[in-house]
C-alpha cells in the first residue's frame, strides 16, 4: 500500500435496499488531512465505519496503517482514533476523569492512563478547566475533549465524523487548530463534513461523495480551477450600461456573460486572469461605461459543489457564521 496510511477500493456496503457505498475508492498520504465531503445521505459515515472496522464492506476492500480492516480488523483497530458524530464523555466526571476512564478502557494501567491524561490536556489546552466537570465546558472543549479521548492511545490515524457540526464558529475555529496540531504532529486525519468553508480551511485533500462514491478529488484549489476558473465580475455606476458591459465581457472571454440587473453587475468566465483584467478595464473605459467596481474571482467551494452535485447543496454554515473572507482578488 505504499506511503498511504488509507487506502479503500471499490468498497461496497449495502443496508437492505439501500445501497450505502457503491463502489468507494479512497487513498491517503499519511500526515494530511483528508476531507470526505458530501451531502446528507452520500455515504460518509458509512465509509468511516467501514474504515473503523466497526462494520463490514459487502465488496472491495481498504487498509488501515496497512492492515486490512476485515481480515486484520483487531490489529487495524489498534492504529485507529475515532470520534463519532455524538459525544461520548460523561457529564459529570472532570475532564480529566474522563481521559483517565478512557485510557483504563483501552487496558492502560493506571499511572499510565494518568500521564497520557495530563499530555492530553496540555495538547489540546485543557489544563484550566482538566478538574471541572464536563457538565459546565463549551461546545468548543467539549469537542476537543472528544478529539483527546480519540487519540488516548495516539493512534497514527484519526477518524472523525462532523466534528464541528453544531459549533458556533469560534469553538469550530479551536476544533479546527486542535486537528491542524494532530496533523502537523504526524497523524493521519479522515474527517467528514457537510461544511463547505471547513473543507476548504482544513483539508489538504477532498474527496467529494455522493450515491456512495467518489464523483471528484484533489485539493480545494484544483477542485476549484477544475470547475469553471475565474471569473470577472463587473459592477457599473448607471445600470443603463450594463448591456454594452455584457457586450465587452463577452468579446473578452468568450464565454456567456451573466447579468444580474437588480445588483447591476455582469459576469464573466475568464481565462487569463491579469491579461483579461486590464483588457476589461480598457474596453470598458473605451466604450464609455463608468466602473463602480471591478474584480476577477476565484469560484467557491460551494459553485465547485453545486456544480458536481447539481442542486443537492450540503449544509451551508448559519447566516452570522457565513466566511467573511472569501476567496476573492479585488483589484
Ligand atoms: N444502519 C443503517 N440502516 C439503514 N440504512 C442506512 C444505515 N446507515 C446508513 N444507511 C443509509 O445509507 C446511506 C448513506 O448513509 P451515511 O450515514 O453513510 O451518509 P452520510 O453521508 O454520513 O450522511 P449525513 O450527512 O446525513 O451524516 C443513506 O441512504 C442512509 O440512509
Ligand atoms: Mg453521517
Amino acid at each position: 500500500m505504499g506511503e498511504h496510511m488509507i487506502r479503500a477500493t471499490g468498497l461496497r456496503r449495502r443496508f437492505g435496499r439501500a445501497t450505502a457505498l457503491d463502489g468507494l475508492d479512497l487513498a491517503v498520504p499519511a500526515g494530511v488531512v483528508h476531507g470526505l465531503l458530501g451531502p446528507n445521505g452520500a455515504g460518509k459515515s458509512t465509509t468511516v465505519r467501514v474504515l473503523a472496522t466497526l462494520i463490514r464492506p459487502d465488496g472491495g476492500r481498504a487498509e488501515v496503517a496497512g492492515h486490512d480492516v476485515v481480515r486484520d480488523a483487531a490489529r487495524a483497530r489498534t492504529r485507529i482514533g475515532l470520534v463519532g458524530q455524538h459525544a461520548a464523555v460523561d457529564e459529570l466526571l472532570t475532564g480529566r476523569q474522563n481521559l483517565v476512564l478512557f485510557g483504563r478502557l483501552f487496558h492502560l494501567t493506571t499511572r499510565t492512563a494518568r500521564a497520557r491524561a495530563a499530555e492530553l490536556l496540555a495538547a489540546f489546552r485543557l489544563e484550566e478547566a482538566a478538574d471541572r466537570p464536563v457538565r459546565g465546558y463549551s461546545g468548543g472543549m467539549r469537542r476537543r475533549l472528544d478529539l483527546a479521548a480519540g487519540m488516548i492511545l495516539a493512534p497514527p490515524v484519526l477518524f472523525l465524523d462532523e466534528p464541528t457540526t453544531g459549533l458556533d464558529p469560534r469553538a469550530r475555529t479551536e476544533v479546527w487548530d486542535a486537528v491542524r496540531a494532530l496533523a502537523e504532529g504526524g497523524t493521519t486525519v479522515l474527517l467528514t463534513t457537510q461544511y463547505l468553508e471547513e473543507a476548504d480551511r482544513l483539508a489538504h485533500s477532498l474527496s467529494v461523495i455522493d450515491h456512495g462514491r467518489v464523483i471528484a478529488e484533489g485539493s480545494p484549489d484544483l477542485l476549484k480551477s477544475r470547475v469553471g476558473g475565474d471569473r470577472l465580475d463587473v459592477a457599473v455606476a448607471d445600470p443603463a450600461d450594463l448591456p454594452a458591459a455584457a457586450a465587452v465581457l463577452a468579446r473578452i472571454s468568450g464565454g456567456e456573460p451573466e447579468t444580474d440587473a437588480a445588483a447591476a453587475r455582469v459576469g464573466a468566465p475568464v481565462a487569463d486572469r491579469a491579461a483579461a483584467l486590464t483588457e476589461a478595464v480598457r474596453a470598458l473605459d473605451a466604450a464609455g461605461v463608468e466602473v463602480a467596481d471591478i474584480a476577477l474571482r476565484r469560484p467557491t467551494l460551494d459553485e465547485v459543489f453545486l456544480a458536481l452535485t447539481g442542486d443537492r447543496s450540503p449544509q451551508e454554515p448559519a447566516p452570522d457564521d457565513r466566511p467573511t473572507a472569501r476567496t476573492e482578488a479585488a483589484v
